[in-house]
């Protein structure tokens, strides 16, 4: 089964990864945890270029990049676990290019369309999205230090990008679970490991 992990700036992504990292090692559940971008060494190189905050890049350079990052994890890493009955979970994926640069950076959604679906890009099981307001993930995000180059961006880019996880996570209900970043870590990890053993269960 094929997991994604979405949301905005600090949603506690990270605090829910290693919380189910924990108990998958301990259930002996074969899984492996991901993330972009920057899951390959190729993608690392990209991923220095992406959140380095003294560079310009122009809008689709930047979908270019994070595109070729995704092709690059997919075929090296996300694909070959899956062929081997390996579950996936994968922090951010397809539905942040769609959210950051679709809704973030107004590239439309025709044009994203277009430059993935050659792709062929495994669609996830279930996404889990982790919702919080702008104003609360920025306070989480100060609080560690230097800002990376999405970071930098101003509020109504992050706003933009909520709303659209949002509708997409309503108008999809079957593969998006929302849960309330506001409920404490313990609370969102029983959520988040009661689906994904539903869907592993389902399988
Ligand atoms: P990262 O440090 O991994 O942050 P986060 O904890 O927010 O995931 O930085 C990744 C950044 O890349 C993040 O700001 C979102 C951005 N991003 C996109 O803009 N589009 C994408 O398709 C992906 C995968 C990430």
């Amino acid at each position: 089964m094929f997991f994604t992990l979405e949301g905005g700036e600090g949603v506690g992504k990270s605090t829910l990864i290693n919380l189910l990292k924990k108990y998958f090692i301990e259930k002996e559940i074969d899984f492996i945890f991901t993330r972009e971008p920057g899951a390959t060494p190729e993608g690392k190189k990209l991923r220095n270029i992406l959140l380095d905050k003294t560079i310009e890049l122009d809008s689709l350079s930047e979908t270019f990049l994070l595109l070729a990052d995704r092709l690059e994890h997919v075929k090296k890493i996300i694909n070959p676990a899956l062929r081997n009955n390996t579950h996936v979970l994968s922090d951010r994926y397809l539905d942040s290019t769609y959210a950051y640069q679709g809704a973030g950076r107004k590239i439309k959604t025709e044009v994203l369309d277009k430059l993935i679906e050659p792709l062929d890009l495994p669609i996830p099981d279930l996404t889990i999205y982790l919702d919080l307001s702008v104003e609360e993930g920025f306070k989480r995000v100060r609080k560690r230090g230097e800002l990376d180059r999405f970071e930098k961006q101003e509020i109504n880019f992050f706003k933009r990008i909520r709303t659209f996880y949002l509708n997409l996570a309503n108008e999809n209900p079957e593969r998006f679970l929302i849960i309330d970043s506001n409920k404490n870590p313990s609370e969102i990890f029983e959520i988040a490991k009661i689906s994904i053993l539903n869907k592993i269960n389902e399988s």
